[in-house]
């Protein structure tokens, strides 16, 4: 009997250990399917928190940390889309390489035990170049996209089953042992399909049916489409997704897009999203009856290279998400949500078992409660924008601030609120830090760079004449962003020569510049509402021969909209010259025409840091338009992440060791107005409710992934289109600049402390938390401790009319030397400076 026990043991151990080499990382083939109330996972329903990380967005090195800091955040399944454009830039020739791994993405996230929620499209909108499109779909004969079309669905159906097939042979499907267990097909059709008229509906439902023809073994969704067909799961985007119902009593209430703030575009002002209000958003969600929702983003990343859409889509796409556009920890939207998702899982058992009974205590009260016989588990929410109150809840009375949600996950004990923010905080800062050129490089002449301009007007040899104005994208494809269209006239003498006139110019964008015998005259850009651009520049003219070259530009294409494919970009007229002589004017629009697609400098490969061309000798042009940079520097020391500085120059793109870090418009500022010091998180949020940064250049810092550059010798190579001033570039490297709490006697104990109170029969009671970012570091001064009525935020405490005088020393004495510390915030701690009123204690501190 014991010999036999003993076999059975060592056969046991000989199982796990080959199922621990051979299985697939982290998972068992696991059968994914749903019901009304949770997606259902190996006959288990469950409670899932998903973030958006898309791949392109950073870099393969960064990966494992971004998903594991999501891990760590309590984020159970990473989403992302699928870059259409990305993996197949010429019909027939796939690119899956570095950025664009999408095995080596999902391997990633299957290795540190999360799922996968796949969002395939192949139509993503996503501020994405096109929505996603490659560009030749365009010139395909007939077709017409997102709608019912042959063509455009043979096309969609090749690449959509490209992808599925290309996840099954890797067994990245969760019912072949791999970590995705959901998919989707298509992208808020339900917006747009209107204008697609009854064409519409037999597009969606063939895009169903083809979905669900691939048997990929795991679920679909389609997101806002209220008509999603059977089995397809219809689910909710928006800033709150509550009141949101699924077509079918069959289908699980899914929240696919929760944005944690929104996307930069160049001329707006940077958007953020109080996280109370995001945390408030998100437990009305699992309040009502949600069991699975997703931020867009957990992690926004970097538009690099020209992969932004639009147009003006900025290169930052930080997005105000929990792991910044670096990959670092924001904090405390990252803490407080990190909060919020273990409180929601310490109710999954109720919150799976059934559906909530609601009630309404007064309009604006509302309680829902999760209760079997075994389990309870209750929400309470004040939607009132303004008043907190008091509830009485089964016998307990319970303080809710105005718009907030408490989470009781045994129906009796407040676990968290919506409002009170129990993780620290940090403030970034970026530290300048100047460019230091390879000593080998220096040029006296160029104080360290080489220059070439790029010719004005035409100068390649695939130039092309054309009677008319032609339209941008159906001429350059997207090779580049730049297209010129150039013209001469002749004068006469007498045809008022010389004197003010006005080149008019209407184009649909996106931006122009206007040259006129080879000088810059004007230009004009459009804006992210409008892209179109008409301008009248003053211009001087001879008798004789005039050049007139106009460069027109693409600021990455148009993403979303009905038929958003064929809006189109570049001058299509009219371009006149007025005022000539005795008024007249004439129409120059449909002479002909020479057209240049793209740049010489792009022909040459001079973006890879191909110097043969530039010259270094000479002085350094500044302020002059159309210009190429290089410079030779050594990388920033150390391990911060690092960004480059452009203030000081106009537009253009930037290089780094030939790869590009994307567009940079440092002059392109934000309105004045529009920006709040302190934004009220009560009340529903809205993409330009809480914006800063206002009156400044929308974005000056681009983010260098520290995987792109050696420690010395990096070549970086700028485009300038405007005119700026090279020497005044610098680096920034980013670094935390303090820690911050802020308690009141009134917030919730820790959520670690949740067992503690039925363990030792004493309830726990608020605690502040410092944790020093890094590891290594230890805290190293205490900036600002109160202990009574302080206020203000992070960097600017003030004490209140109420303090102790010990809170300092005790601060001090508990935290300095230690790379995290514990206080009590309690009158015990720190005695009562002033009766009756509830305290707060507020702490700054650096770490070293
Ligand atoms: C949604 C869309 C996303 C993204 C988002 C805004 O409508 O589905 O792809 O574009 O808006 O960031």
């Amino acid at each position: 009997m014991v010999a036999a026990m003993i076999v059975k043991k060592v056969d046991q151990f000989i199982f796990l250990w080959f199922l621990a080499i051979y299985a697939p990382a982290a998972t068992f083939c696991a059968n994914v399917t749903y019901d009304h109330r949770a997606l259902i996972i190996d006959g288990n329903r469950r409670v899932l928190i998903s973030g958006s990380i898309h791949y392109p967005r950073s870099t393969p090195e960064m990966w494992p940390d971004l998903i594991q800091r999501s891990k760590d955040g309590g984020v159970d399944v990473i989403e992302t889309y699928v870059f259409w454009n990305l993996h197949e830039p010429i019909r027939g020739q796939y690119n899956f390489e570095g950025r664009s791994d999408l095995v080596k993405f999902v391997k990633e996230v299957a290795a540190a035990g999360l799922y996968v929620h796949l969002r395939i499209g192949p139509y993503v909108c996503a501020e994405w170049n096109y929505g996603g499109f490659p560009i030749w779909l365009h010139f395909i004969p007939g077709i017409k996209f997102r709608t019912d079309n042959e063509p455009f669905k043979a096309e969609m159906k090749r690449f959509t089953a490209k992808i599925v097939n290309m996840m099954k042979q890797e067994s990245l499907y969760a019912s072949q042992g791999g970590p995705i267990i959901l998919s989707q097909i298509e992208n808020e059709y339900g917006d747009v399909d209107w204008a697609y008229g009854p064409a519409a509906k037999p597009y969606i439902k063939w895009a169903a049916s083809m979905a669900t023809s691939l048997d990929t073994g795991v679920p679909w969704v389609m997101c806002m489409q209220a008509d999603a067909p059977n089995p397809i799961i219809d689910t909710c985007n928006g800033f709150y997704c509550d009141q949101f119902t699924p077509n079918s009593n069959a289908k699980p209430k899914i929240w696919t897009e929760g944005y944690n703030g929104w996307f930069l575009y160049y001329g707006g002002a940077v958007p953020y999203r109080p996280v109370e209000d995001l945390a408030f958003a998100v437990a009305r969600f699992y309040q009502l009856g949600g069991t699975f929702m997703n931020y867009y983003m957990y992690h926004g990343g970097t538009n690099f290279g020209r992969t932004t859409g639009g147009p003006f889509v900025a290169t930052s796409y930080d997005y105000d998400a929990p792991l910044d556009e670096y990959g670092i920890i924001r904090q405390p939207k990252w803490g407080h949500l990190k909060d919020l998702h273990d409180s929601i899982k310490l109710c999954e058992e109720a919150l799976i078992a059934t559906d909530p009974a609601v009630t309404s205590l007064d309009p604006n009260i509302e309680v829902a409660v999760y209760k079997t016989d075994n389990v309870c588990a209750a929400f309470l929410a004040n939607i009132n924008t303004t008043i907190d109150v008091t509830v009485n809840f089964s016998g307990n009375s319970y303080r809710l601030p105005a718009w907030s949600v408490s989470i009781l996950p045994d129906c009796k004990n407040v676990v968290f609120n919506t409002a009170k923010i129990n993780s620290a905080s940090t403030v970034s800062i970026f530290r300048a830090e100047s460019l230091k050129q390879d000593v080998g490089s220096l040029e006296n002449d160029s104080l360290g760079w080489s220059w070439i301009s790029e010719p004005i007007g035409i100068s390649k040899n695939d130039s092309f004449s054309k009677f008319g104005l032609l339209e941008q994208i159906n001429t350059t494809a997207d090779r580049s962003d730049y297209f010129w269209y150039s013209l001469s006239i002749d004068l006469e003498d007498g045809d008022d020569a010389g004197s003010q006139t006005v080149l008019h110019i209407e184009s649909l964008g996106h931006a122009l510049y206007a040259f006129i015998n080879g000088k810059l005259a004007g230009g004009g850009t459009g804006n992210n509402t409008n892209a179109t651009v008409n301008v009248d520049i003053p211009v001087t003219l001879v008798t004789g021969k005039n050049t007139i070259d106009l460069l027109s530009l693409t600021v990455g294409l148009q993403n979303f909209g009905a038929f958003f494919d064929t809006w189109g970009a570049g001058i299509t007229g009219p371009v006149t010259l007025k005022g000539l002589k005795n008024g007249s004017t004439i129409d120059l629009s449909s002479q002909q025409w020479t057209y240049q697609v793209g740049l010489l400098g792009e022909d040459l490969g001079l973006s890879s840091g191909n110097a043969g061309q530039l010259n270094s000798q000479s002085t350094l042009p500044k302020n002059q338009s159309l210009t190429w940079y290089k410079t030779n520097f050594v990388a920033p020391s150390g391990n911060d992440l690092v960004a480059i500085d452009f203030t000081g120059m106009g537009k253009g793109e930037a290089w780094v060791n030939g790869q590009s870090i994307g567009r940079y418009w440092p002059t392109y500022v934000s309105p004045n107005s529009g920006c709040t010091n302190s934004c009220d998180y009560r009340g529903y949020y809205y993409q330009s409710k809480c914006l800063r940064n206002c009156g400044k250049p929308s974005q000056t810092l681009y983010h260098v992934p520290r995987s792109w550059l050696k420690s010395d010798n990096n070549t970086l190579v700028l485009f300038e289109e405007s005119g700026g001033d090279p020497t005044k570039i610098s680096f920034a490297r980013k670094q935390i600049g303090s820690v911050c709490s802020y308690i009141s006697e009134s917030h919730p104990p820790p959520i670690a402390l949740w067992n503690s109170d039925t363990e030792s029969g004493r309830k726990a009671g608020p605690v502040l938390s410092l944790d020093c970012p890094y590891p290594n570091q230890v805290i190293s001064s205490i900036k600002f401790a109160s202990f009574g009525t302080p206020y203000g935020t992070c960097g600017n405490f003030n004490h209140g009319s109420c303090s102790s005088n010990s809170a300092l020393y005790i601060v001090q004495k508990a935290c300095i030397g230690s790379s995290s510390c514990n206080i009590n915030v309690s009158v015990n701690t720190f005695g009562d400076p002033c009766k009756g009123v509830t305290k707060r204690l507020a702490v700054e501190a650096s770490c070293m």
